[in-house]
């Protein structure tokens, strides 16, 4: 049997849901991939916990739920250790980075991913924020050091939009993406064009906690930049910075709009483009008409979806439906096996 030793930072919405299905798919990893996962080392806002011979899983999750941070984990919980200090000290193959995703600098992610891939270890992560603002940067860091650096669940949590990109178009010219890349902002339009207004549905979101309190990050249109702006730096590699895109949001979006769209067979949507234009691609995040027919004109509140124009695979497209982080666990549990491939 094949072991993994993987240290976490973040055990929120995300990281707890990993942490059950690494017990619920235990023996399917070792029957399908013969592979073993070990968390050596955990740490959240509390400190870490560190442990050669393993943290045991329903420990942790017992912690969390009990509201108790992991440095309370008995014997091996420290207070105060940072997510770099831990990755600084703990002898692990992958770190899993599912801390906060914060836009202004990075941290605590970005520095962890540096150290993580300078001390040769693989990285998976959910978080945005280090790719958006640093992604050329830490793939060749990755690169040079000779390990992996996967984040499929930045971008449509589990939906494989990125490697779809990555590897199943591989050898092919990318014409156009196109894609509804935030659920928030679907789910308010959903809820508008079936006759509510924007502040019942937004009100809605986030009373169902699809929505943030300030929920800026969602109807401005700025969750969906930083998605394209990943996809333009992992799938067009093109080096790629918010500024690169050209974002409206929803908030101009009126229910006669949407009215007058539905008479003509329309409706709007949030699409995140990214077009071909001579050597370049044209990036941007608009309410954009699309005729009922469109594959992306059909996906609900809840749903996500992308489309890939391509020379030679024709037309792509794909959708989830995300109502919790349980798919955003399974895409990074997808990561953490590829990361031993
Ligand atoms: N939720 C989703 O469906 C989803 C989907 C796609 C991507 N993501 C991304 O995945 C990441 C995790 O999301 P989430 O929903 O799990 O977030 P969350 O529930 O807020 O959890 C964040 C975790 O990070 C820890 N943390 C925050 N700041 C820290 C610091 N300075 N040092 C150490 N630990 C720190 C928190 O510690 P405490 O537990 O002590 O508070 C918590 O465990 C985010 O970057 C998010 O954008 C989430």
């Amino acid at each position: 049997m094949r072991t993994a030793r993987v240290a976490m930072i973040g055990l929120g919405n995300v990281g707890r849901r990993l942490l059950e299905l690494m017990q619920s798919k235990r023996d399917l990893m070792r029957t399908r991939f013969d592979l073993e996962l070990v968390i050596v080392g955990a740490c959240d806002k509390s400190g870490a916990a560190i442990a050669n011979e393993g943290l045991k899983i329903a420990g942790i999750l017992n912690l969390k739920h009990e509201r108790k941070g992991i440095a309370a984990y008995p014997k091996a919980g420290q207070k105060n250790v940072t997510p770099q200090q831990l990755v600084e000290t703990v002898d692990a193959d992958v770190l899993v980075e599912l801390s906060l995703t914060n836009l202004r600098d990075g941290e605590p992610g970005l520095s962890a991913i540096r150290r993580a891939l300078q001390r040769k270890m693989h990285v998976v992560t959910a978080n945005k924020g280090p790719l958006v603002l640093a992604y050329p940067e830490i793939a060749a860091l990755a690169q040079s050091n000779g390990v992996k650096l996967l984040h499929s669940a930045t971008v449509t949590g589990g939906l494989p939009t990125l490697n779809i990109g990555v590897r199943d178009l591989g050898v092919t010219v990318i014409e156009k993406v196109e894609g509804i890349l935030n659920g928030t902002t679907n789910y308010i339009l959903s809820r508008m064009a079936e006759g509510q207004t924007y502040a019942v549905a937004l009100k809605h979101a986030q009373d169902i906690g699809m929505a943030e309190a300030d929920p800026t990050l969602d109807v401005d249109g700025w969750d969906a930049a930083n998605k394209l702006v990943i996809i333009a730096n992992a799938v067009l590699r093109r080096p790629t910075k918010l500024k690169d895109v050209t974002v409206e949001g929803i908030r101009g979006v009126t229910q006669e709009d949407l009215r007058a769209a539905e008479k003509r067979g329309e409706t709007i949507k949030l699409i995140a483009t990214a077009e071909q234009a001579g050597h370049d691609y044209l990036l941007s995040v608009k309410p954009t008409l699309l005729e009922k027919s469109h594959p992306l004109a059909q996906l609900g509140a809840g749903t996500m979806g992308v489309m890939y124009h391509t020379d030679i695979n024709g037309t792509i497209f794909a959708a989830i439906e995300e109502n919790d982080p349980y798919p955003t666990a399974a895409g990074v549990l997808r990561d953490i096996v590829q990361t031993q491939s």
